[in-house]
């Protein structure tokens, strides 16, 4: 499907659409690339990507996608809603994903993209109670940022374009320091009627987990993508305190509230054959503290 030269001792490279190719997906797209694929990345505005990745300027949104949609071999959908209302939301995870799905749908058959893998959340699940939650968990979403996400996994996993879905965890990565900018000015809480678990995935490992389940032969339809060591919050609050020489953060019994509080767990992505370059929140965040300096 692409044109771009082969190099040598490689299958021919793909071309890969990422659709909504922001924090996430450039990344993605430089990894692609590095190894010889032919990343595309779309986006409202693509001025800013870089030059591996060839920019495709288009609005999911605003229809005549049919037109403007590039052969693909592979699709990545990680496009993220503007604001934080339902129906932001519901444009961007369920009706822009079911446009794209119908543009590849009505292609020829060898002209449809072999799988799309669409990037969710964790807010799929609602409170556990602090407990475990994996792939086998049902979704039992407490608001609309997951019951919608569930209706967008539903669309992809019911298409007959092949369809795999990774809900990855608070991303976080160079440029995304709130919890450190947190606690530096001493603004960070800790919940004060027990732990609230966190679960977090660094930008490196959610691209390196997408392009994982882009290339794993015969995948499950879900994986979980957060790191090996869900932790509760006051304990990464407390140990990016001591990098940082910022004073402890005090406990806060309001900030129990409203939080749903689970563990996620995965290891069916692990299972898989996946490595996380950063296995915990010390690595990845101790790498952005070593580079940012004191
Ligand atoms: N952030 C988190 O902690 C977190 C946690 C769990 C899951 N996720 C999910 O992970 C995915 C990737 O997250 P991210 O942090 O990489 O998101 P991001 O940086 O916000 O990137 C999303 C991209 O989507 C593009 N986009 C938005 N609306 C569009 C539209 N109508 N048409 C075309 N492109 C559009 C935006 O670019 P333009 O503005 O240029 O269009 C943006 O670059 C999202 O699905 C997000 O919901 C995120």
């Amino acid at each position: 499907m692409s044109t771009a030269p082969t190099p040598v001792g490689r299958a021919s490279p793909r071309q890969v659409l990422i659709a909504g190719c922001g924090y996430v997906g450039t990344r993605l797209g430089e990894l692609l690339a590095a190894r010889g694929d032919h990343p595309v990345g779309l986006r409202r505005n693509p001025s800013g990507l870089p030059p591996s990745i060839e920019p495709l300027a288009v609005d999911l949104l605003a229809g005549d996608l049919e037109s403007r949609i590039p052969p693909a071999d592979l699709v990545v959908y990680a496009a993220s809603a503007d604001r934080s209302d339902e129906s932001s939301y519901r444009r961007i995870y369920v009706d822009a994903v079911d446009a794209l799905l119908r543009v590849f749908e009505s292609r020829e058959p060898d002209q449809r993209p072999s799988r799309l893998v669409f990037v969710s959340s964790t807010a799929v699940y609602g409170d556990a109670e602090g407990g475990w939650v994996d792939e086998n968990t049902s979704p039992r979403p407490e608001s609309f940022r997951g019951s919608v996400m569930v209706e967008g996994e539903d669309r992809v996993l019911g298409s007959p374009i092949p369809g795999v879905v990774l809900r990855l965890g608070g991303i976080y990565g160079p440029g995304r320091t709130r919890i450190i900018d947190l606690v530096r000015a001493g603004q960070a809480r800790c919940p004060g009627d027990g732990p609230i678990w966190s679960n977090r995935i660094h930008r490196e490992d959610a691209a390196a987990a997408t392009m994982h389940l882009l290339d794993l032969p015969e995948p499950e339809d879900v994986y979980l993508g957060v790191d090996a060591e869900p932790t509760p919050l006051c304990q990464v609050y407390r140990w990016l305190a001591e990098q940082v020489g910022a004073p402890e953060p005090p406990k806060d019994p309001a900030v129990s509230r409203d939080r749903s509080n689970k563990r996620c767990s995965s290891e069916r992505l692990q299972a898989s054959g996946f490595a996380f370059r950063y296995p915990s929140f010390r690595d990845g965040y101790g790498e952005m503290l070593e580079e940012s300096g004191p």
